[in-house]
């Protein structure tokens, strides 16, 4: 198949590398054309360090190349996905299939990124999710992973899970968008925060509950947004917490440890080079859809006010801990 991948970060990079191995025509498209003549001049990407790019991935800045793609991925930043599919709209042919393969919920809108890129693309081309424990890191170095392909479009979601299925990476097909894109969004605000108790130094039951607690709330807020309950204890749910909270390979993990150690969540990005901190952008619009769907979410709200408001760490712990009393699952006693 030709494949168009749009974003060469860490993420799209590796994605690009399964699809080349996997027999495709891939080309690898770069929002900034420096970024692209980079790539190509040292045939490696900086976000993907000892990964070499073979001479068969087609690098670009020019984004015209998806008029004559099967498929294209969206592997940009959050941030970044809105103004890309709308770059997108104009030039993809009918029945095109778009994998959304990033992180997040959209700031002012509230929307899921499949929503966002139907809201620019509109029902001319099927959209898949595909989300999982899944580093860009150990994926590019073909390290045996899996992720989920979900779709409201099943042809769609077993054409991604064929596309992207290899001895090193196993695909399973869904068809619960909503839950796979909240579980994959959402675990970024508990990754954060996972990262902020290694960084007080406190040890690994604090983790095992905020990890438990963590997926309580994402699940919450899942289901009441109309997600299944299974979906957050598989890959995308309990898998990708999982990963993100435990591996100094995720940067939401890795900020939260250095607003542990004292840091603003600003210095922590500043530090660690500017990278995308997903967890901080989710942490504001998984609050926001929280509070329009009337949920409750302690723990997205405590990382809310120490990284918008300024409010202090051990305060917002102090205050996780000393909540009222409550039963571990909603509604036993019913
Ligand atoms: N890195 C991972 O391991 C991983 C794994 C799964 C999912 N994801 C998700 O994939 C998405 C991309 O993550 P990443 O790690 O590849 O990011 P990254 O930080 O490595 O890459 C950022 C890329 O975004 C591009 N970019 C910056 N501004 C842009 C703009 N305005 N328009 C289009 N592109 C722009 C840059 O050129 C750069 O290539 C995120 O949503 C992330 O949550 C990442």
């Amino acid at each position: 198949m030709n494949v168009t991948v749009l974003g060469s970060g860490a993420w799209g990079t590796a994605l690009a590398l399964v699809l080349l191995e996997n027999g495709n025509q891939v080309t690898l498209w770069s929002f900034f054309q420096e970024e692209s003549d980079r790539l190509k001049e040292l045939h490696e990407n900086p976000m993907l360090k000892g990964v070499p790019l073979p001479e068969e991935l087609n690098l670009t800045a020019d984004i015209s190349c998806a008029a004559q793609s099967d498929v294209v991925v969206l592997a940009t930043p959050s941030f970044a996905v809105r103004s890309t599919a709308q770059k997108l709209a104009p030039l993809v042919k009918q029945g095109t299939i778009l994998v959304s393969v990033g992180k997040g919920i959209e700031k002012d809108t509230s929307f899921r990124l499949s929503q966002v890129i139907a809201d620019e693309v509109g029902d001319k081309c099927p959209i898949v999710v595909l989300c999982g424990p899944t580093h860009a890191e150990e994926v590019g170095r073909g390290i045996p992973s899996a992720i989920v392909a979900a779709s409201e479009n099943r042809m769609a979601a077993h054409v991604v899970q064929d596309l992207f299925m290899s001895p090193r990476l196993r695909v399973y097909a869904s068809p619960d968008v909503v839950g796979v894109e909240i579980g994959a969004a959402l675990k970024n605000v508990i990754a954060v925060c996972a990262g902020v108790i290694d960084g007080m130094g406190f040890g690994d039951n604090t983790r095992a509950m905020l990890m438990t607690r963590g997926l309580t709330e994402i699940a919450r807020l899942g289901m009441a947004l109309g997600g299944k309950q299974s979906t957050f204890a598989g890959l995308a749910g309990v898998g990708d917490l999982i990963v993100t909270c435990t591996s100094m390979n995720s940067r939401n993990h890795r900020a939260g440890i250095l607003m542990g150690q004292g840091k603003t969540i600003q210095q922590a990005m500043e530090e660690m080079g500017g990278a995308v901190v997903e967890g901080y952008y989710a942490a504001a619009s998984a609050r926001a859809l929280a509070h329009k769907v009337g949920v409750e979410m302690p723990i997205t709200e405590a990382a809310y006010r120490v990284m918008y408001e300024g409010q202090d760490i051990n305060e917002a712990f102090q205050g996780l801990m000393t909540r009222g009393k409550k039963d571990e699952i909603e509604d036993t006693w019913l």
